[in-house]
């Protein structure tokens, strides 16, 4: 006998809880599927973001940032500290807390908000009239039957090809969170958004990091001013970034892996790593999901075909997240997750992706939102650009950090804001304004 909802989320990420909450305020009977578990066995609701992304992710940056300004800027306040030490396992367990007790806040406003939540893998089966017929497999096997499906499985890492994660030389997100002690030599395949925030990390706490960019120019989503910035800053504080590299061989030994490229100048080279992270991009996530037995369409790199509303090519079953078209950002996942929701409410969800910042939370943070200079320029739109340096700001200077700019792109008519693009501290908070 199937137990039946209004609403059935399959993915309880960013994308999949924030949709289920906001459904069941609005008055459905609302379940979410989701699979995750922690390594304890308890379920583990909160997707990439929470468990092997934002989330972990932002706890070690905090943690090697502190241990960074320790050791580096408290000497100039006349902060002495002697005997400064790292415990990475300690660091480590603080950001499984971190993360456990987020999952813990899911599972909380779960109840609070009357959210039936079911713990393993969830599929379509079939449909019967006007209910979606799913499946959940795992440790408790249900059948559900519903109106409205959302679709919100997330996304994995890419990996090159013919390589394997192992998570213990070879690691993926994942793997990257948890190396067990701060390497020698850190190899970076990917001068992205993890490859940048991961190598940050390692770097402040001693390794000495390398990072491979296939790409000839450096952070190329990025305003080319504000990517020139980050690349000599990044340069300075010691990461050693290589672009315009094609990897041809990753062989993984006991205690090392070594990477054979060629390099800009068409040079073959060989390194030594200690770990390797492989942050190469991310690709939608729908195993499991059971698309085939319902023609549920994918679009050819296997991202859920969805229209500007998220609707899916079958009746009633929406799609958000990273599993579908844009942003691979959890604010982006959430905002779609509320749309829809409200959407199925007879409400008018809308989502600007324009609007949609960006964040790389390295030191010096990197924010922005809106069009770049040269997005503008391809465009033929007249503009005028402005921009101004931390280090003629009163209160950078007060911080010590006045490395970084402050740009922005209006209409050269209207001044209407078309772009605003910053490097610098607290980029992240600025952004918003
Ligand atoms: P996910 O978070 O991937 O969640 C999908 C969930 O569905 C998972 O729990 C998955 O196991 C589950 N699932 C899949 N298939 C099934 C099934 N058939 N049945 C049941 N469950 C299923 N974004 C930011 O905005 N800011 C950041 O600082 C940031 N940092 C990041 C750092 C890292 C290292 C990574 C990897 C990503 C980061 N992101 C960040 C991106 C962010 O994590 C994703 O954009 C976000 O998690 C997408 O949310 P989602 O709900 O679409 O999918
Ligand atoms: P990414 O798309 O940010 O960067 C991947 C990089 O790898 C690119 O520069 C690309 O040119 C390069 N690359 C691709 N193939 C390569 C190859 N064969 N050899 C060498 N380099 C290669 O992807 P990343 O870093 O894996 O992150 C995935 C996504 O997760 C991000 O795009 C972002 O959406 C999300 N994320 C967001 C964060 C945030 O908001 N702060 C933090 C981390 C991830």
């Amino acid at each position: 006998m199937s137990e039946q909802f209004d609403v059935v989320v399959i993915g309880g990420g960013p994308g999949g809880y924030i949709a289920a909450i906001r459904a069941a305020q609005l008055g459905f009977k609302t379940a979410c599927i989701d699979d995750w578990t922690r390594k304890d066995g308890k379920p583990a609701p909160g997707g990439t973001c929470t468990n092997v992304g934002c989330i972990p992710s932002k706890a070690l940056l905090q943690s090697s940032e502190n241990f960074e300004h320790a050791g580096h800027s408290f000497a100039e306040h006349g902060i002495g500290v002697t005997g400064l030490s790292m415990d990475v396992a300690k660091m480590l367990a603080r950001k499984d807390k971190v993360v456990a007790q987020n999952n813990d806040g899911i599972l909380f406003l779960f109840k609070k908000n009357k959210v039936s939540y079911f713990n393993g893998v969830g599929s379509f089966t079939g449909k019967d009239g006007e209910q979606w017929q799913l499946a959940v497999a795992g440790a408790k096997p249900a059948q559900i039957a519903t109106k409205h499906v959302i679709v919100a499985t997330g996304s994995k890492p890419r990996m090159l090809p013919g390589v394997t994660a192992d998570n213990v030389r070879i690691l993926d997100n994942e793997g990257a969170l948890a190396i067990p002690a701060v390497p020698k030599k850190l190899g970076v395949v990917g001068a992205g958004v993890i490859g940048l925030e991961m190598g940050s990390v390692w770097r402040r706490l001693g390794a000495q990091v390398t990072v491979l960019e296939a790409l000839p120019t450096f952070l190329g989503i990025v305003d080319t001013a504000i990517a020139k910035e980050a690349q000599k800053q990044f340069t300075k504080q010691g990461l050693a970034i290589h672009t315009g590299v094609k990897i041809t061989e990753v062989k993984p030994g006991r205690s090392d892996v070594q990477v054979t490229y060629t390099d800009s100048a068409g040079k073959e080279q060989k390194d030594t790593y200690d770990h390797l992270i492989v942050s190469i991009g991310r690709v939608a996530y729908t195993g499991g999901l059971g698309a085939d037995k319902v023609g549920l369409a994918l679009d050819a790199r296997g991202f859920v075909t969805v229209d500007d509303e998220c609707r899916t090519n079958l009746p009633n079953v929406w799609a958000i997240g990273d599993v579908v078209r844009g942003p691979m950002l959890a604010h982006k996942a959430e905002e779609e997750g509320v749309a829809v929701a409200e959407r199925i409410a007879g409400q008018h969800g809308h989502v600007d992706f324009n609007t949609v910042p960006w964040v790389i939370y390295t030191a010096p943070e990197i924010a922005w939102v809106g069009k770049t200079e040269q997005q503008l320029k391809d465009e033929g739109v007249d503009y005028r650009a402005g921009s101004f340096p931390f280090t003629a700001n009163g209160r950078a200077r007060a911080m010590g950090e006045t490395a970084g700019l402050v740009k922005i792109l209006a209409d050269r008519k209207t001044d209407r804001i078309l772009g605003m693009h910053v490097i610098g501290p607290m980029a992240s908070e600025l952004i918003a304004e």
